[in-house]
């Protein structure tokens, strides 16, 4: 979710990615989508992998990512430190690019985007739909998350660079166990502990002013009852939609 104040192309995974590998696990439910979406692809490469979740089982795997801190926590396989904007592969190379929330951090994303079509004919990639990921409550606590959709790409974004042939809802499960932005929309008080905070880039990029106001009206919210009489009803909710979807384009 993108903000006025958060620079996406300027992210510091160097710095906010310390933590990454033990918050941030890959959801199984979104996994068996991305295995679904990359089915019969055996040479897959993985853009702005970080850690290497959701790499699925196949022949070969490679990730490419900038961040040394996080090419170090990566579980397993092949990496090569580089960006989406060049990757250091000639045509054709791979059966599908894959692409899981690191659109948005690009310097460009047109450049990125035609990368990953130049170097596999199938391109696989989850996002965060901005304009609904605006609704989510969180978003009340920070102002400057207003300008969202100016900011990250959404489907449409995508479209303008590659050939979708389907866009598919990640559902977020009530115990999603990937701490992304929205993990913990129906377990309010994961956001006030500072760990989880650091691994979403959302929060980490957020001036530090903002975010611990923010912080600390939820705070408030939790203990005066406030939260739960606004959104209570979500605590038993078995998931949600706040705009995670799974673009899935190019050759099938
Ligand atoms: C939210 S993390 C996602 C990591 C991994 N795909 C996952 O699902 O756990 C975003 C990743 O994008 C990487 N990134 C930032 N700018 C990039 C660029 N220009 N090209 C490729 N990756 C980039 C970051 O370093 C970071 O590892």
């Amino acid at each position: 979710m993108g903000t006025g104040t958060i620079k996406w192309g300027m992210a510091r995974y160097d710095t906010i990615g310390t933590g990454y590998s033990t918050q941030r696990l890959p959801e199984p439910s979104w996994q068996a989508e991305i295995d679904d979406a990359l089915s019969g692809c055996q040479r897959i490469i993985n853009v702005g992998a970080g850690t290497g979740n959701y790499e699925p089982k196949a022949e070969t795997v490679v990730g490419v990512e900038p961040s040394a801190t996080m090419l170090s926590q990566r579980r397993s396989g092949t990496s090569v430190q580089g960006v989406a904007e060049a990757l250091p592969f000639p045509d054709d190379s791979f059966d599908a690019a894959m692409g899981v929330l690191t659109v948005h951090h690009w310097s460009d994303r047109a450049a990125g985007l035609n990368e990953m079509r130049r170097v596999a004919p199938r391109q696989v990639i989850f996002v965060f739909e901005p304009l609904i990921a605006h609704n989510f409550w969180l978003t009340n606590y920070f102002g400057s998350m207003n300008d969202t959709e100016t900011n990250a790409p959404g489907v449409e974004d995508i479209g303008e660079h590659l050939h979708i042939t389907e866009v598919r809802t990640l559902w977020i499960p009530n115990d999603c166990c990937d701490g992304v932005a929205a993990a913990y929309w129906g377990r309010p008080e994961a956001y006030l502990d500072p760990a989880a905070q650091a691994s979403m880039s959302y929060l980490s990029m957020m001036e530090p002013d903002e975010r611990a106001a923010g912080i600390a009206r939820l705070a408030d919210d939790l203990k005066s009852g406030r939260w739960d009489h606004e959104h209570g009803h979500l605590r038993n909710q078995d998931k949600a939609d706040y705009g995670y979807r799974l673009v899935i384009a190019g050759a099938r």
